[in-house]
């Protein structure tokens, strides 16, 4: 592979990759056809040799490791064309010890899990990937993760379209008051210490209309055209990286003061849903504090703070 690149759309001969991978020719010839069925366009031209015209827009741990900038995240992973949920597989390597940065990707899901245990529509053309973490950060302050994990996707999006989603508290991505991405936190802990945290992303990326809740949005539907989710997810995983490894070493002043603008959450009247206990609070969302709760002051002028929660913006 490494060679068809190195020749930047110039033909390299058969004979040449022959001589430099010691192989046969028919055997090269096999390795072009696994790539063709893996979705790379190859040109074969007698007398010539081969040409790589075009990479597939899959997650591969080839492409998806090639020029990718991070130290740690996505370094070491497993990608899957199918999978019930990329969730448990996650879960199951921190539990066997595997290194943060551990990534569990696939093209789609069956059994897509969502926050409170809500289903994941999954369908082809989104990313849906779990990040394994080791944080070493107060478990008090864990609360704090999910806001640099909508504030990192956020800012790669921004990046990478232009397009600026806002942020619903606690980590939804919202795009003209639709659904375009979510994020799930499991978390592995003793009493008072974490083990690992497995930070599950689903984004509709190239998702088509038809396929997706008629509450959610893709960015293929907001800017009309094909976005490489390859590309996307490298700079996902940058930008994760460099807040997570910051925000360990300075605090998470940036991250909450850089939440505080994509929220959509503050100053509206909200109702907050505690879905455990099915209570519902209601009032002014008025800001969150230093551990990622939101404050809410109510009629009477109280105000309450809750750490979780399923927020309507009233
Ligand atoms: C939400 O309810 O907003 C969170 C959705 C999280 C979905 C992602 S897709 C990848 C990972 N695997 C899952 O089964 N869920 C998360």
């Amino acid at each position: 592979m490494q060679l068809l690149r190195d020749t930047e759309g110039d033909f390299v001969s058969g004979q040449k990759v022959s001589s430099i991978l010691g192989i046969t020719r028919s055997s090269i010839w096999k390795h072009i056809e696994l790539l063709r069925k893996e979705g790379y366009v190859i040109d074969a031209v007698s007398h010539k040799g081969y040409v790589l015209r075009s990479v597939p827009d899959a997650l591969i741990p080839r492409e998806l490791q090639y020029n990718l900038k991070t130290k740690h995240f996505g370094r070491q992973m497993l990608y899957h064309l199918i999978i019930d949920s990329t969730m448990p597989e996650a879960f199951k390597l921190g539990r066997q010890g595997k290194a943060e940065g551990y990534l569990v990707c696939t093209e789609k899901q069956t059994k897509g899990k969502g926050r409170f245990n809500r289903h994941w529509s999954s369908p082809e053309g989104g990313l849906y990937f779990s990040l394994l973490l080791r944080p070493k950060v107060d478990i008090s302050r864990i609360g704090l993760l999910p806001l640099l994990i909508s504030v990192g996707i956020c800012d790669a999006i921004n990046e990478f379209t232009e397009i600026k989603p806002n942020i619903k508290w606690p980590n939804d991505i919202i795009v003209y008051d639709k659904k375009l991405a979510g994020i799930l936190l499991e978390i592995d802990s003793e009493i008072d210490q974490i083990s690992f945290v497995v930070v599950g992303v689903g984004l509709n990326v190239n998702t088509i209309k038809s396929r997706l809740p008629t509450s959610a949005i893709s960015l293929q539907n907001i800017i009309k055209k094909k976005v490489s989710r390859l590309r996307l997810l490298q700079e996902i995983l940058f930008k994760l990286e460099e807040l997570y490894y910051a925000a360990q070493k300075n605090g998470f002043k940036d991250i909450i003061e850089n939440w505080r603008q994509y929220s959509i959450t503050l100053g509206k009247n909200v109702r907050i849903k505690d879905v455990y206990s099915n209570t519902i609070l209601e009032g002014k969302a008025i800001d969150i504090n230093e551990y990622g709760g939101l404050i809410i002051q109510t009629k009477s002028g109280k105000k309450i703070t809750r750490m979780s929660g399923d927020v309507t913006i009233c």
